[in-house]
């Protein structure tokens, strides 16, 4: 796979998968943006992959505000030049059942989870247009398809991510662009730590792999969809989810 000067925007690239996507993309020579809410994360992981020998910038969004993403894309676009490849990953869980969901819930989940993919993409679509190149992957979950009590919001906005990824997909094909989703099972991160000891070990059961995912299982599948290599896939989803769903 050659990455050879192309820059990546990696949203919640800070901590856990999208930090585990940042580090994999650079290991491959991609020059990253590590565009996170948490501004102190987001240095701490850009000056670790540094030392990979590429160039990294950490800055501090708030992916559901229009006004931030707008202004942080023009500035990426100024100081890199190109933007070859955009991660939506940053994402939240605001978890209970739809009868005490509070609707302050749904939002901040449908907002930071959801419309942030379209108001990144819309930033980063006009970039890759110019340059008539680019791969947008979109970080979806098995959720999205299994639904799971207690994530009407999460597994809505997940949802949501498919449907958008394939107009985006079809909508930018001809300026070189392509869109796909990776949905991944249950990942061993902060938002997975969360969960009672229980709920951990019923889940390893439905998983036919009989273990949890780590974040560079899901990094893996990344790399290559956001490589030229992966050119002629477009609109797809790939699940990374040792076969708890297929
Ligand atoms: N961990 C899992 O099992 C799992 C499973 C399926 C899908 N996912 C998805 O993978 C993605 C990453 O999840 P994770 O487990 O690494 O979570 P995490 O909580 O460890 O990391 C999320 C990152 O997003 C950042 N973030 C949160 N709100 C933000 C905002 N408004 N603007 C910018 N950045 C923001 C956080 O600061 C953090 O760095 C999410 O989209 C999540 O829904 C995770």
């Amino acid at each position: 796979m050659d990455f050879t000067g192309q820059f990546a925007v990696v949203t919640g690239g800070a901590r856990g998968i999208g930090k585990a996507i940042a580090e994999a993309l650079a290991r491959k020579g991609v020059n990253l943006v590590i565009a996170d809410i948490s501004l102190e994360q987001a240095k701490d992981t850009s000056a670790e992959i540094e030392s990979l020998g590429i160039k990294t910038m950490a800055v501090k969004l708030d992916v559901s505000k229009s006004d931030e993403v707008s202004k942080i894309f023009e500035d990426i676009s100024k100081e890199c030049g190109r933007i070859d490849i955009l991660v939506n990953n940053a994402g939240v869980t605001r978890d209970s059942l739809i009868l005490r969901m509070k609707e302050e819930d749904w939002d901040t989940v449908m907002n930071i989870n959801l419309k942030s993919v379209f108001l990144c993409s819309k930033e980063a679509i006009k970039v890759m247009a110019k340059q008539r190149y680019g791969r947008i992957i979109n970080i979806a979950s098995v959720v999205a398809f299994m639904g799971n009590p207690g994530q009407a919001n999460y597994s809505a906005s997940k949802a949501g991510i498919v449907g958008l990824t394939k107009t985006t997909a079809k909508e930018y094909a001809s300026r070189g662009i392509t869109a796909n989703a990776v949905a991944p099972g249950f990942i061993t991160t902060a938002m997975t730590d969360a969960l009672t000891e229980n709920v951990k070990e019923e889940m390893k059961r439905a998983i036919p792999l009989g273990r949890f995912g780590t974040p560079e299982d899901v990094a893996n599948a990344v790399v290559f969809l956001a490589s030229p290599e992966a050119g002629y896939i477009t609109g797809q989803v790939i699940h990374v989810n040792g076969g708890m769903y297929m």
